[in-house]
This record gives C-alpha cells, sequence and structure tokens, in this order.
C-alpha cells in the first residue's frame, strides 16, 4: 500500500514508519520543516510537505494514498496551556480526511488516548464510544473523544476506518515524553515522588509494540473498529517512583494532593488519574501480541537515566 502517514517524524511515527516499509508498505509523511523532511527522507519515506493548517495539502496527499494513518498532533501548543487548539486542529484535520477517503473503503487509522476513559477501573475498547461517556471530561480532552468517534462513525460511509488509543506512557529509548519528565521532576527536586499512597495505575506499551499495532489496524482492522495497544494493563506510579528513585539514588516519597500542583507542575493532573486499560479484545481481533519490554523493565535499562538533561 502507499501509506500517508502525518506525524511520522514523532516519537511513534518514527517507529511506525519501519514498521510499514519492514511490511512492504511506501510511506509518505507529513512534513512542516527541514528537518522532519531530512529525518523522513532518512528514514526511506517520500515526504509531502505542509501543515495540519492546510486542508488542501491533507486531502491530495489523502487522495494519492491507499491508506492514511493520522499521528500528527499540536503538541507545541497542547502542553504550553492550549491544548483546546491542538484538539480543534487535530478534529480539523480529521473531518478533512474524513471527506478525502468517503466511498473509498480505505483504510484510515488515527491515534488516541485511553487516560480518563473510565476512571477507577479497568477500561476496555467498549468504553467511550457513544456521546454520553465523555462527560466527565472538558474542553480537548472530550474534543478528542469526539473526533475519535467521528473517524469510527466514518465506518458507514465507505471508510476502513479505526482508533489506536494509546496509554499515557508509551515507552522507549530516545523518550522525552511523560516518563523522561518524571525522572527530571525527582532529580530537581531530590526526591522521586508519588501522588498520595502512589496505588492509582497507568497503563503502558513500548514504542515498537504500539508501532506494530499500527500496522495491523491499517492492514487488518474492520472498519470502526476501537483498539487498544495496552501491553502493561496498570502500573501502579508508586512503583514507578520506586525505579525512579533507585535508579538516581534518591529518596522515594507521597507528595500530598494538595502540593501535587506545586511539585509537579502540569504533569500533576495526569500522575493523579487511576486509569488502567485492557488489550483483550485487540489482542483477540488482531493477535496483536507485544514483545517488547514492559514500563518497569524498560526503566530498570537505564536508558532513561543516563542522559542528564531529563
Ligand atoms: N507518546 C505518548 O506517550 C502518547 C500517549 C497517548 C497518545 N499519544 C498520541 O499519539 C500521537 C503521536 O504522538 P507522539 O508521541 O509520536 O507525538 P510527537 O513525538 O510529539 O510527534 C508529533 C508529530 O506531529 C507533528 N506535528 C505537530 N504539529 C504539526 C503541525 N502543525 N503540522 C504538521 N505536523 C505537526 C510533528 O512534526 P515535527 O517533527 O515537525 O515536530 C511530529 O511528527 C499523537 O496523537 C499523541 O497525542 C501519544
Amino acid at each position: 500500500m502507499r501509506v500517508f502517514v502525518t506525524g511520522a517524524s514523532g516519537w511513534i511515527g518514527s517507529a511506525v514508519v519501519p514498521e510499514l516499509t519492514g511490511a512492504g508498505h511506501q510511506v509518505t509523511g507529513l512534513a512542516r520543516s527541514d528537518a522532519s523532511a531530512a529525518a523522513l527522507t532518512a528514514a526511506g519515506a517520500q515526504v509531502h510537505r505542509g501543515t495540519l493548517d492546510d486542508p488542501g495539502s491533507l486531502r491530495s496527499a489523502a487522495a494519492a494514498a491507499d491508506g492514511v494513518i493520522h499521528l500528527a498532533f499540536k503538541h507545541d501548543i497542547a502542553f504550553s496551556g492550549d491544548f483546546q487548539g491542538a484538539a480543534d486542529a487535530d478534529r480539523r484535520a480529521v473531518e478533512t480526511f474524513g471527506e478525502a477517503l468517503a466511498g473509498s473503503g480505505r483504510p484510515f487509522v488515527i491515534a488516541s488516548g485511553t487516560l480518563g476513559l473510565a476512571p477507577g477501573r479497568v477500561a476496555t475498547e467498549r468504553d467511550g464510544r457513544d456521546p454520553g461517556s465523555a462527560a466527565h471530561l472538558s474542553g480537548g480532552p472530550q474534543t478528542r473523544m469526539a473526533t475519535a468517534r467521528m473517524t469510527l462513525s466514518l465506518a458507514s460511509r465507505g471508510v476502513r476506518s479505526s482508533v489506536v488509543r494509546l496509554p499515557p506512557t508509551v515507552h522507549g529509548e530516545g523518550d522525552h515524553g511523560f516518563m523522561a519528565a518524571l525522572a527530571g521532576i525527582a532529580r530537581d527536586k531530590g526526591v522521586s515522588g508519588y501522588i498520595g499512597d502512589g496505588s492509582n495505575r497507568w497503563p503502558a506499551v513500548h514504542r515498537f509494540d504500539a508501532a506494530h499495532l499500527f500496522r495491523l489496524a491499517l492492514d487488518n482492522a474492520p472498519a470502526g473498529s476501537v483498539l487498544h495497544a495496552v501491553a502493561d494493563q496498570g502500573v501502579p506510579i508508586r512503583a514507578i517512583a520506586e525505579v525512579i528513585g533507585r535508579h538516581l539514588g534518591l529518596p522515594v516519597a507521597a507528595i500530598s494532593a494538595q502540593d501535587a500542583g506545586e511539585h509537579f507542575g502540569w504533569l500533576g493532573g495526569y500522575l493523579a488519574a487511576d486509569s488502567p486499560a485492557s488489550s483483550t479484545l485487540t489482542r483477540e481481533l488482531l493477535g496483536w501480541r507485544p514483545a517488547h519490554p514492559g514500563l518497569i523493565d524498560d526503566l530498570d535499562k537505564g536508558h532513561y537515566f543516563h542522559n542528564q538533561s531529563t
């Protein structure tokens, strides 16, 4: 297949590209800068210059492809206070792809998240499919869930659409996401912290296992599928803090909910979530089997702690 991939230069995209080319697909990646274009060329992909804000460019790239994987997200503005703006741009891009692919029967796979789907219990692929299920969310996170539902509804318009929900940590060597931020905060504060008793859980997946699931979704997911790229169903935050503390030689300590904002900054709200998720239905549907290290084993390999800038 000729596959158009947005976000192909990103953390997950740069693992998805070799996964696709290794399976014989031809990849064209969206690049908004010379640096991203060079990275895509080096990875063996074709380059389509453009941005998420250029619907004409997205439409023409999708029309020329046999399938689309949409991974780009404006994390730069999302994590500096404008998550709503990032979610709105994402929704417009998905609308554009939906129009371009309607009636074609082609695959369209987007990234979404598991965090906050079903607080306090194990979320499954069946959660979050009806509009009422996002009632506890607001703003950008609610918009993102609505965009995922819109993607699934494209199944009734002749698009083989699917949504891959990612856990909050997609970990691996070179990760600059939540785990790297948590290690950085521990280093800055001189203590590896967790909130409350730290029994709240996060699911997790290794980047290469997530990339493999995107390829399986592109190749085989039935129209309207929700897939969970979840390898670890729920890792207690305290267990994560303990590994970080051990590797950095720092004490491990509880931070009260009142002090979490000051201690963890923007990460505090995410870190307090108890949001485990399962992938039983995904494994049954597509035969996906995570093969790379789980979160604790990956942290224990030490690569998160070698770089003093993280
Ligand atoms: N990583 C995780 O732990 C995680 C967890 C849950 C969900 N997700 C979701 O998974 C998807 C991929 O995440 P990621 O971690 O790979 O993100 P990432 O490393 O931040 O990469 C984002 C990608 O989007 C591109 N992009 C950003 N703004 C753009 C714009 N205005 N126009 C065109 N391209 C733009 C970036 O291009 P440049 O290379 O030019 O910057 C980059 O390729 C996202 O939807 C994300 O929210 C990720």
